[in-house]
């Protein structure tokens, strides 16, 4: 783990900040153009990685907002916050309200396991690795997304709306996942690196190419797709 990354919050709080924004949640992300295209671009490579998954689960799923475009036949989600859960029962979704870290599921049930909009920011990547790992089938799939570690504010002087912006990832981020997750038994089978500069188009998923020609790392969002070996770790 890299230095940078403080101890998790307490769940309690967190589900308090979230319980405060939940009314109106969804319609200020939606406002937003670049917010919504960014997460309509985080969503759709989220949702290819579980593809033909029969029964998903996701964590911290808000107010539904990524759950209710996963097409499995049984989808469930879990949040500490009954405020954002309302919203999500309201769509109609089955929702528990439960800790990340202590998963009230059986082992094994799920064949895919969401974790988007950077919610392990929230966790302790260890704990709920191992909850995500225990409620996977083997070959079952977590994907997990990150935000950037850094920003690089490149026009200075411009007004704040038009200045260039690109958030930084250190190598360290992507140990912060892949570690932990191994120690788990959960093995990366893709990463993808995705480039955010606040001017249109916001966020690119940078080319291979580019990413091993590049020294300087210019991906400010991560989208890492695990999966369960055979037998989970711990
Ligand atoms: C940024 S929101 C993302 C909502 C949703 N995934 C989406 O894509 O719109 C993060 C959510 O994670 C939830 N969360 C944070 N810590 C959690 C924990 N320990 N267990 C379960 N949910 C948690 C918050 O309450 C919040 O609803």
């Amino acid at each position: 783990m890299s230095g940078r990354r403080a101890a998790p919050p307490d769940p309690r709080d967190v589900a308090a900040t979230y319980d405060a924004g939940a009314d109106g949640y969804d319609a200020r992300h939606a406002a937003d153009p670049r917010r919504a295209h960014r997460a309509a671009t985080l969503d759709r490579l989220q949702l290819a990685a579980i593809g033909g998954a029969q029964e998903v689960l996701e964590l911290g799923c808000g107010t539904g907002r990524l759950l209710a475009q996963v097409t499995a036949p049984r989808r469930v989600g879990v949040d500490v916050s009954a405020g954002m859960l309302h919203h999500a029962a309201a769509r109609g979704l089955a929702v528990v309200r439960a800790d990340a870290h202590a998963l009230p599921f059986a082992d094994r049930r799920f064949d895919a396991v969401l974790a988007g909009k950077g919610v392990f920011r929230y966790l302790d990547p260890g704990r709920a690795f191992d909850e995500c790992a225990r409620v996977l089938r083997p070959g079952g799939r977590l994907v997990v997304h990150l935000y950037g570690g850094r920003t690089w504010t490149i026009a200075r002087r411009a007004p704040a709306s038009r200045r260039a912006r690109v958030d930084l990832f250190e190598p360290a981020d992507v140990d912060e996942i892949v570690a932990p997750a191994a120690a788990a038994g959960l093995g990366a089978v893709a990463i993808h690196r995705l480039r955010s500069i606040r001017v249109r188009p916001y966020l690119l998923e940078i080319p291979a190419w580019i990413d091993r020609a590049v020294p300087a790392q210019l991906w400010s969002h991560l989208v890492v797709v695990l999966q369960r070996t055979s037998a989970a770790a711990r």
